[in-house]
């Protein structure tokens, strides 16, 4: 794995070039999304990208990692609305095209089909991944099996902890989810993960430095052949 360290304007900022360079390179690849707060700098600087006209998304599909089960795409914490309103809405992909597990509905019957859509689609060129502060990826908590594909999972209750800043009250944050599963994710072509802040300092030590293990999620992540790790000098400070 590769390590790139520096401010989050710097680290957004070079992943979003990644991302032009690879939709200039191939104009109908497939991109992996993830939402969180780590990866909104990087979604300003691909709009800003395309505003300027350096790049075009029309032909580029995208999957997303992950989604509340019991949240309507249209809630204000439903990972589709927060794809829709940080990206899709400003750039010029097809809403077609974009792909988010389902919250309500048959969500299990969408999972189920999900591996096999993104297959079809010629497989995941660039992934972008944050991490929990327990270092799930995706919502793949610790104890995930390494071979899992996608599936439903119960968040972990420091996940529930972490992202109740978002909502109104904790009570109101979902406890279950639909994920991509850990071997979902590691058969994209090329994966790079952002973390900023103090408390993601454990679990990039434990990324970059443990054992491979199930009960360190990201982990898997050391044996993949292209990922890079992006980290400001908080999220790296226990590595140093
Ligand atoms: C959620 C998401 C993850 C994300 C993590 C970190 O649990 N399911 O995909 O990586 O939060 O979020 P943040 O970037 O806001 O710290």
């Amino acid at each position: 794995m590769k390590v790139i360290v520096g401010n989050n304007d710097y680290i957004s900022g070079l992943i979003a070039e990644e991302f032009v360079k690879m939709v200039n390179q191939k104009p109908n690849c497939v991109l992996g999304l993830a939402t969180g707060t780590s990866p909104l700098g990087v979604y300003a600087n691909m709009i800003k990208a395309y505003k300027d006209g350096r790049v075009s998304f029309k032909d580029v599909k995208t999957f997303n990692l992950d989604e509340y089960i019991g949240l309507e795409g249209t809630h204000n914490q439903s990972y589709r609305y927060f794809m829709n309103t940080n990206l899709f809405d400003h750039i010029d992909i097809d809403k077609n095209n974009t792909h988010v597990l389902k919250g309500v509905g048959d969500y299990l019957g969408y999972a189920n089909k999900y591996d096999e859509l993104i297959k079809e689609a010629g497989g995941i060129d660039l992934q972008i991944l944050g991490i929990g502060s327990d270092g799930h990826i995706a919502f793949n908590e610790p104890g995930t099996p390494f071979d899992s594909l996608t599936h439903v999972a119960e968040l972990a209750e420091s996940t529930i902890k972490d992202n109740s800043r978002l909502f109104n009250d904790i009570s109101e944050v979902p406890t279950k989810a639909v994920t991509m599963g850990l071997k979902s994710i590691m058969n994209a072509k090329k994966i790079v993960l952002i973390a900023t802040g103090k408390n993601k300092a454990k679990a990039i030590f434990n990324l970059l430095k443990g054992p491979m293990t199930e009960e360190v999620p990201c982990s898997i992540l050391q044996k993949h052949p292209d990922c890079t790790i992006y980290v400001d000098e908080d999220a790296y400070s226990l590595v140093k």
